[in-house]
């Protein structure tokens, strides 16, 4: 199906939920602000691309500033656009047309939107709230309910991921061909990825961490160094794609070479890999995400009691820190519009899960990251060497993997009434 098949529905489908929201929360229209372009800097005359308010692109996928989508019950939504003379600049275009039927398009020149939007019990929905038009400015009641609703995909959104997953598996395969095939420095890698999923870094859903040996134990790494790296070492790549404002989110962690320290990390990373996919096995609607995240830490336990890096029980491992240690961060968040997207964070986790971001009840529709890991940071390390966990890893395998960073597996999974789809895994497999 083509997404001018199946566009038609999704705004039908939010039109409902739109108007369910408006009637909950007492407001007669709301008006979805794309955002005002933000300048670099006072001088060079040049605004970073427009990464626009994620209830706007919900609606349309034109990445342009000073643009507005109102929503009214029982009317078609308008889409407001300033039409700027300009002989400087060109707006981005969306990559696609089929979205313009849906609307009806209200020109206005700049400064004059105000004129033609209205303005009783309106809600305004903006990133900016320093330029917005008159109206109720981002009111909580009707931003967590608008959230709620980008957690469950129409058909023409799991379309735009699929192909933003398609995407990135082709600069994922290129960029391991190009790592095991030479030298490569981590600007490099990260080029030829650009490169081969046809993407300009600025538009990338979220910068690309491309990490290479010690590096990739930090966690949102992009400091991409130019020098060329040889011998065994591990590679990170957590990049995605953008199509029609929706966004991959796909992590690889590679390795090369044969040394004691390269067969170890190669070991580990199998056994991460294995226990990211049994994750993903279990995911059925109605189980707790977070439930989820315990489980990936029981069985991060499992394997390094299996590998010999853990030294205690598997229970002895979650509960006394280990496993936090080695792996910090969420299992994973709601994916769409943003990378991080909200909507799946109904209520803050247990403290020691104090980095998830997702705490939601499992439901078909849902689209979000499952990305365990293991990583040697020394930061986090250190206490645990320090009091009398010290006993519970083994610090020479540590050692050993300390100059190969850590591993993450991410992959994006979509949640239907009784399974899932790894859009990442159907890509990877069909590029
Ligand atoms: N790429 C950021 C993340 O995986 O959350
Ligand atoms: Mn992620
Ligand atoms: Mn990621």
């Amino acid at each position: 199906m083509t997404f001018a098949q199946t566009y038609p529905e999704h705004v039908a489908t939010l039109q409902r939920g739109y108007e369910a929201a408006l009637a909950a929360h007492g407001f007669d229209a709301v008006v979805l602000c794309s955002g005002t372009a933000t300048m670099k800097n006072r001088f060079d005359d040049q605004a970073w691309p427009l990464s626009p308010t994620p209830a706007f692109a919900h609606w349309c996928p034109l990445p342009e500033p000073d643009a507005f989508v109102v929503v009214r019950p029982g009317k078609q939504p308008q889409l407001v656009r300033t039409v700027v003379d300009d002989f400087w600049e060109v707006p981005a275009k969306a990559e696609s047309e089929h979205f313009w039927p849906s609307f009806e398009l209200v020109e206005v020149k700049p400064g004059l939107a105000g004129d033609v939007l209205p303005n009783s019990k309106v809600a305004v929905i903006t990133r900016d709230p320093g330029t917005s038009p008159p109206g109720t400015v981002n009111p909580p009641g009707l931003i967590a309910a608008l959230d709620l609703l980008r957690t469950r995909k129409t058909a023409y959104e799991i379309a735009c991921l699929v192909e933003a997953s398609r995407r990135a598996a082709i600069g994922h395969k290129h960029a391991a061909r190009v790592f095991q095939a030479g030298t490569p420095s981590e600007l490099e890698l990260h080029l030829a990825y650009l490169q081969a999923s046809e993407q300009d870094d600025a538009a990338a859903p979220y910068k690309g961490i491309v990490a290479l040996g010690a590096h990739t134990a930090i966690l949102h790494y992009v400091a991409y160094q130019r020098h060329r790296i040889s011998g065994d070492t591990s590679f990170l790549i957590d990049a995605g794609a953008k199509v029609l404002g929706y966004g991959s989110d796909i992590t690889r962690t590679h390795v090369r070479g044969t040394g004691t320290g390269a067969r170890r990390f190669q070991n580990l990373l199998a056994h991460v890999d294995a226990v990211q996919q049994d994750i993903v096995r279990r995911i059925r609607p109605g189980m707790s995400y977070e439930d989820l995240h315990d489980d990936a830490h029981h069985k991060l336990a499992v394997a390094l009691r299996e590998l010999g890096i853990g030294r205690g029980s598997p229970a002895e491992l979650v509960e006394r820190g280990i496993t936090r240690a080695l792996f910090p961060h969420g299992l994973g968040h709601s994916l769409g519009i943003c990378v991080h997207d909200a909507g799946m964070k109904p209520r803050p986790p247990r403290p020691d899960n104090k980095f998830l971001r997702n705490t939601s009840v499992i439901e078909a529709g849902q689209v979000f990251t499952i990305e365990p890991g293991v990583y040697v940071i020394d930061g986090l390390l250190g206490p645990l060497q320090a009091d009398d966990r010290r006993d519970l890893l083994d610090w020479s395998a540590i050692a050993d993997l300390r100059e190969f960073g850590g591993i993450r597996i991410e992959d994006n999974v979509l949640v239907e009434a009784t399974g899932i789809r790894n859009l990442t895994r159907e890509a990877f497999a069909a590029v």
